[in-house]
């Protein structure tokens, strides 16, 4: 298979667990939009099902883009508050680790991504089954700082971890930094591996300057992820469902 064709099947995969998430949601329900491809697909599936006049849904976007796209779509948008606080929240991922914790902030929008997963009832990650792995830290973690004095976090960051760490850049080597919906720089460091998310997490954040960090432990209840051959596979942890294969 040509990478044309691996690219065509990976799409395929997202878009199977995309529709998946799609058909669980409810009438009535506050559902928070992730951001990034895999996402895309969740609230394109949405907005036909609010388009086709099956469901009434509040969207609480994640990012500017999955707001704008939602909008679009037909999906009434608000903020998120207290009173919106989402039933069920989709979005993606770039690793799934064991325990569903989650390396996330790829598409730079970890921050709201996390507070919204943080205030809703439910986080379903979806995907292809290339996130999956059987430990988390091959995609380089991202960290969304602060961009007052962000060198110095930057070189506290590598001191402290003793593992590469570099600000993400709209063009490498010397583009001007990526800057986040909330005016936020990001750093991504590489650590190959990480044996235990929820210590790493707390020690990337004594870190001054660290705003928040693309690791996101304990806060997924359920994975739908669409495989090679067209199948979904749904997994659950903690307040989460078991295992189901779907065709
Ligand atoms: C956005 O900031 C990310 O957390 C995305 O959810 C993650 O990068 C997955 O993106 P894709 O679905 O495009 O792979």
């Amino acid at each position: 298979m040509n990478e044309a064709q691996q690219q065509q099947q990976r799409q395929a995969a997202k878009r199977a667990a995309a529709n998946a998430a799609a058909n669980l949601i409810r009438s009535g329900m506050t559902v928070g939009l992730g951001t990034g491809s895999t996402a895309t697909a969740f609230v394109e599936a949405l907005g036909a099902r609010v388009a086709a006049g099956e469901l009434t849904v509040r969207g609480v976007p994640t990012s500017q883009a999955s707001e704008t796209l939602a909008r679009r779509l037909g999906i009434e948008t608000v903020p998120l508050g207290w009173e919106s606080r989402p039933d069920i929240t989709v979005d993606g991922a770039d690793e799934i680790g064991p325990g569903l914790n989650l390396i996330k902030g790829g598409g730079g929008a970890l921050v709201r991504e996390k507070l919204v997963a943080a205030a809703s009832r439910e986080l379903i990650v979806i995907a292809d089954a290339s996130k999956e792995v059987p430990r988390l830290g091959a995609f380089p973690l991202p960290m969304a700082v602060f961009p007052f004095g962000w060198e110095t976090a930057c070189r506290q960051l590598t001191e402290r971890f003793a593992v590469p760490a570099s600000l993400r850049r709209q063009r490498e080597p010397d583009g001007e930094p990526v800057i986040t919906d909330d005016g936020l720089y990001l750093i991504d460091m590489s650590f190959g591996i990480i044996d235990d998310p929820e210590r790493l997490q707390a020690q990337l954040r004594e870190i001054v300057g660290v705003a928040e960090v693309g690791l996101f432990v304990g806060l997924a209840t359920r994975a739908i992820v669409g495989q090679d051959d067209g199948r979904v596979v749904f997994s659950g942890s903690r307040r989460g469902t078991g295992s189901l294969l779907m065709p």
